[in-house]
């Protein structure tokens, strides 16, 4: 079992991301329905976003409504956006508690006016925060993240604000919704799927990934240690030689 005292302050990840999946099969499995699965997993947020700040991660990104999601049946989806809503209002208290700043990525335009507003309420609220920022992927889309980047740089070469020649990772970086954001250096998903179902695929080119079968409402700080204490452990080459690092 993980435990806190065996992970390096210096060698933590600056950048976390999770795929939070299995809420619903964990309702199933006892016989709950999907939406209770959720519910139990915003408890799983509260306690991974307090450990992940009490141990100095200074980026966390959590996969909370992709794109794709909006194709779930619409009481689901329903339900999803109410329980946002219901937890920013719960948990700004957290965040300030804690001294997190709040931010979003993804297609925010597309959320309830009412979940659209909570959100850039909360975000407003703890804008002066500096421990950590916790970022919500919020319909979000990694390909579509993609195709606004190109959009917007070709309108630019187009009206010569930009040259094509001078673009390069960091311009690319500038143009995305995770623009002020380090790449990403773990990723974890839970449930056992091992894909990445359209995240960040630009920022994790050199992630570290991390897939456990635990399903989300039960993923809690023991296994968030586990999965740093393995990061930890990994030799992170970037195309060198095990040779050269050492
Ligand atoms: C993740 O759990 C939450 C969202 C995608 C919103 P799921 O709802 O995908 O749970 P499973 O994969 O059906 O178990
Ligand atoms: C990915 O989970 C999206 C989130 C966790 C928000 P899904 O459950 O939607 O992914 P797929 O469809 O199984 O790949
Ligand atoms: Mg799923």
């Amino acid at each position: 079992m993980g435990n806190a005292r065996d992970i390096h302050k210096d060698k933590l990840p600056k950048h976390l991301a999770i795929i939070m999946d299995g809420n619903g099969r964990w309702a199933k499995q006892q016989g709950f329905l999907r939406v209770v699965g959720h519910e139990n997993g915003t408890k799983s947020v509260r306690e991974i976003v307090e450990a992940s700040a009490e141990l100095g991660i200074e980026n966390l990104t959590l996969y909370a409504f992709s794109t794709e999601n909006w194709n779930r049946p619409k009481i689901e989806v329903q339900t999803l956006m109410k329980l946002l809503v219901k937890s920013l209002k719960k948990e700004i208290k957290t965040l300030q508690d804690n001294n997190i700043k709040l931010s979003a990525v993804g297609n925010l335009n597309d959320l309830p006016k009412k979940a659209h507003n909570e959100l850039l309420e909360v975000i407003e609220k703890t804008k002066e925060n500096s421990a950590m920022t916790l970022t919500l992927a919020l319909s979000y889309g990694s390909r579509e993240e993609l195709i606004n980047m190109v959009k917007e740089l070709s309108n630019k070469v187009k009206n010569n604000i930009i040259s094509s020649d001078s673009i390069d990772e960091s311009i690319i970086n500038k143009h995305l919704y995770t623009q002020n954001l380090p790449d990403v250096d773990l990723l974890i998903r839970t449930s056992g799927e091992q894909r990445i179902s359209n995240f960040l695929l630009w920022q994790i080119a050199y992630a570290e990934l991390y897939f456990t079968p635990i399903l989300w409402p039960d993923f809690k700080k023991d296994d968030l240690y586990d999965a740093l204490i393995e990061y930890q452990n990994r030799e992170r080459r970037f195309g060198k030689t095990s040779e050269q690092l050492s």
